[in-house]
């Protein structure tokens, strides 16, 4: 019996979808504990492919519940669309969905703050936001005038919300941007709120319940350490807490009540939105890896930056996020590079450095310091089990334990449920 947490170690998009959803052989409950629709988590199940936002993944296995913890910020609209398509694809969701009457409400007018503030910034400082206002709705539950979910049931929701939209409207003018058509709105928004009313829960009591019966939790993080608001490479970060330690606020659950942290990397590195990063690789193999690992945004469609895996990065990960094994994602996309590189340390000014800089100007000027490591020229994606790894990716996966001091406990060679390794 476990209580799990599984976060984004990197810059997102690790594949935290796929392995959610391989855990969930063992869980009872999936919890995602903070962000919003920012999030898209790829799930492929033979020939079926969902890419979810604002559902936990474990969605997709019949037996498991899912929890929208209090941290999250939902656009009920967009939550609304994404359950009525699963429901359409067959996926039950009677007693299976929770959301938390504390989680705060995007309203419209936050998507539209969100990409009027981003086109005012001056090329360098655009944040590159996927523009589903989760920096303005976040704001606003850390300002106190945000609305949650709970408020639904109160008698001046609406007229509460009508006032806010008005001050909201008067600030994207400020922008220069258009209003919104409140009435239009609101109109939406009531539709959102009629279907999503059965599905709205205290989770409080009903994940500590879950917790005294010895049932098994994954808590699912969304975006990565690097994006997270306090770790990341602040200003060019999301607006949550996105590490192990956002479940105890987002979810309501202490941090003796989590028994395994896991870490989730790919066998390199990608990161979409501005902002530094060090290993990115501006050239073929660049290229060769966002191909063969297509890597576009599963939200935005977006192409990612891809480079080399960052070990400075992987190991503030497990400093921060107390990470005791990790998920190693998408090795089968090395599979044909001759060498490959790994960042140990960065060289700052001509000093060495071992860790990661607070500062976004010194983070900016680090350069990496690469080791130079065999590839395997070899195909891995039918690899089942650990003994049939190439000999040189087992070196590979070796040197990445060692250099974080973490064991590799799963590995994954493919998209699917079926190309993964578990090693313990
Ligand atoms: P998440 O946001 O962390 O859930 O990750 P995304 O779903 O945004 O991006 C991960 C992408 O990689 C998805 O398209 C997955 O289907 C895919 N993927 C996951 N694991 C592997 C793997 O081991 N190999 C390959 N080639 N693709 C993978
Ligand atoms: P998953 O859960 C990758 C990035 C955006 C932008 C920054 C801020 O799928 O890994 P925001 O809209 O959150 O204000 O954008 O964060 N970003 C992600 N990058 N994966 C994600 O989620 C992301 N969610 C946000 O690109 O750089
Ligand atoms: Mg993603």
């Amino acid at each position: 019996m476990s209580n799990t947490v599984l976060f984004g170690s990197q810059w997102g998009d690790e594949g935290k979808g796929k392995i959610i959803d391989v855990l969930t052989m063992d869980a009872d409950w999936v919890v995602r504990y903070q962000g919003g629709n920012n999030a898209g988590h790829t799930v492929e199940i033979g020939n079926e492919k969902y890419i979810l936002h604002l559902t936990p993944s474990g969605v997709l296995r019949e037996e498991c519940k899912c929890v929208i913890g209090n941290g999250l910020v939902v656009d009920i609209i967009g939550l609304k669309e994404e359950l009525e398509e699963l429901q359409k694809r067959g996926i039950p969701l009677t007693n299976r969905i929770f959301i938390s009457d504390r989680a705060h409400i995007v309203f419209p007018y936050h998507k539209e703050l969100d990409g009027a503030k981003e086109k005012n910034l001056n090329e360098n400082g655009k944040i590159g936001t996927t523009k589903r206002g989760i920096g303005p709705t976040y704001s606003d539950k850390a300002d106190r005038s945000g609305i949650r979910i709970g408020d639904i049931f109160e008698l001046d929701f609406e007229n509460r919300v009508r006032n806010i939209a008005k001050e909201k409207n008067k600030l994207l003018n400020n922008l220069g941007a258009k209003s919104i058509n409140i009435d239009t709105m609101i109109n939406e928004v009531n539709i959102a709120i009629e279907y999503l009313k059965p599905f709205i829960f205290d989770t409080l009591p009903i994940l500590h319940k879950a917790i005294k019966e010895n049932q098994n939790i994954l808590f699912e993080g969304a975006q990565g350490i690097m994006l997270d608001v306090d770790f990341g490479s602040y200003p060019f970060v999301t607006s949550s807490n996105t590490g192990a330690g956002g479940v105890s606020s987002g979810a309501g659950i202490p941090p003796q009540c989590i028994d395994r942290v896991i870490g989730i990397i790919k066998a390199y590195t990608t990161r979409v939105g501005g902002g530094p990063f060090p290993t990115e690789l501006i050239d073929n193999i660049g290229e060769h890896i966002a191909t063969k690992g297509h890597e576009f945004g599963a939200t935005t469609g977006r192409p990612r930056r891809c480079g080399w895996f960052d070990a400075v990065v992987a190991r503030y990960a497990v400093m921060v996020g107390g990470v005791s094994e990790w998920a190693l994602m998408k090795i089968d996309v090395l599979d044909e590079l001759e060498t490959i590189k790994v960042c140990t340390k960065y060289e700052i000014d001509g000093k060495e450095v071992n860790n990661l800089p607070g500062n976004i100007n010194k983070f900016s000027s680090c350069k990496p310091i690469y080791e130079e490591l065999p590839g395997w020229n070899e195909p891995t994606t039918e690899c089942k089990k650990w003994d049939d790894l190439p000999e040189k990716a087992k070196n590979y996966i070796r040197y990445i334990e060692n250099i974080t001091e973490v064991k590799v406990s799963i590995i994954s060679v493919g998209p699917k449920r079926s190309s993964t390794i578990l090693r313990y």
